[in-house]
């Protein structure tokens, strides 16, 4: 059987999302068939969008979600329909040197890059039978996705569907970045440069380590407002001179900075990120400028100094671990991620959130698809 779902649509790199109705088939082995509950609009979505990583399109859009367990395939386990699961972007291949030595973040093998599911398919289909993308093999800005059996994380009983989304990618990758590529330690100091889902979620996973202080920089003044909200001790404005952007940040951290997130796509960020680093001080750079962007730095104050710049994807996350973990954080209220929502939103409201990140006006707006609900 098949069944037909509004999905929003990237045509191609530059062109606003139309609502289609496309196709879906039953699940395939490993596949499961997911009822979307919730999708957050992240910023990569909008580099997509846009065509900073590259040619795309056509594509289901959409990579922070989560749904309701509809149909497993044949051969799935571990899932029951009616589960709520959080959606995992990237799902390792479980085989290559990174996944076997522990670091399924950096697998080399995984196709969802390619914007196909772990099996390679691509299940969504145009009434012509012509074939639709699925963004980092999920497209949660649909109806209803197929999605690989490891893209489906159960999340405690309880968790908010809005929740469990923006664990999918923004609060993971903001607050793993501390927590896990981190190892941030209580009383080390963290700066977060870029305060917006991601940076925001940085913020939270400091507070979880017992960091302090925690800076939050940003050129916006209405997310600086926000930042307090979140846990940051302070928070400075980044527009000016970057020598004086950085006194500023320095004389807030009242040393220099253990640790600094950059978490905005933006080469300037990554510098100044880089220009602040202490003594044994760490850079995780977490931001995807557009591909072709580079950074320069002062490459002896790098050595005189023993700092490191790290890569982070996905907040070097073990999803079947973190989203459990991070999700029970937020039910004990330890980790406000409620506050990152700005407005539920339709479907048909996709492409009006993606102009306001571009403009960066306010936090996460978030579909809500009311028909899924998770059943007891
Ligand atoms: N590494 C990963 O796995 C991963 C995962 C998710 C998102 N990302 C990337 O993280 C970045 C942030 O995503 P988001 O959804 O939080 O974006 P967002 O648009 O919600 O937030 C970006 C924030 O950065 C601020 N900003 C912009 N330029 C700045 C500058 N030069 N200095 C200081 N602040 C600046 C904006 O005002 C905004 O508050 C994006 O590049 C996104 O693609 C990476
Ligand atoms: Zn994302
Ligand atoms: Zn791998």
């Amino acid at each position: 059987m098949t069944r037909t779902v509004r999905a929003a649509v990237l045509e191609r790199a530059g062109e606003p999302l139309r609502i289609e109705e496309l196709e879906l088939p039953e699940p395939g082995p490993g596949q499961v068939l997911v009822r979307m509950a919730a999708s957050g609009v992240c910023h990569s979505d909008l580099h997509q969008a846009l065509g900073d990583w590259g040619e795309t399109g056509p594509v289901v859009l959409g990579h922070e979600g989560s749904g309701v367990v509809e149909a497993l395939g044949p051969g799935v386990e571990g899932l029951r329909p009616g589960q709520l699961v959080a959606l995992n972007w990237f799902v390792a291949c479980g085989a290559c040197r990174p996944c076997r030595t522990g670091r399924p973040w950096a697998c080399t093998e995984t196709l969802v890059l390619e914007d196909r599911l772990p099996d390679g398919s691509r299940p969504f289909r145009r009434p012509d039978g012509t074939e639709v993308a699925s963004q980092l093999g999920l497209g949660t800005f649909a109806e209803a996705a197929i999605v690989g059996a490891g893209a489906a994380v159960p999340v405690p009983e309880g968790t908010p569907p809005e929740v469990a989304a923006l664990i999918g990618c923004g609060v993971t990758t903001g607050a793993m970045s501390v927590l896990r590529a981190g190892g941030v330690a209580p009383g080390e100091s963290v700066v977060v440069i870029g305060l917006g889902g991601v940076g925001l979620s940085a913020v939270m996973g400091a507070v979880v380590a017992g960091a302090s202080p925690i800076v939050g920089v940003d050129l916006a003044p209405a997310k600086l407002e926000r930042a307090a909200d979140f846990g940051a001790t302070a928070a400075v404005f980044a527009e000016g001179d970057p020598v004086e952007v950085n006194a500023r940040v320095r004389e807030a951290v009242g040393d220099e900075p253990d640790h600094v997130v950059v978490a905005v796509g933006d080469a300037r960020a990554v510098e100044l990120g880089i220009e602040l680093a202490g003594h044994g001080g760490t850079v995780l750079v977490v931001g995807i400028p557009p591909h072709g962007q580079r950074a320069s730095f002062e490459i002896s104050q790098l050595v005189d100094r023993s700092a490191r710049i790290v890569g982070v994807n996905y907040g070097w996350s073990v999803p079947e671990e973190d989203f459990p973990r991070l999700a029970g954080l937020a039910l004990e209220g330890r980790l406000p991620v409620e506050r990152l929502i700005e407005e539920r939103i339709g479907l048909e409201d996709v492409q009006a959130a993606l102009d306001a990140l571009r403009e960066g006006s306010g936090l996460r707006r978030i579909v809500v698809f009311p028909d899924a609900h998770p059943r007891p």
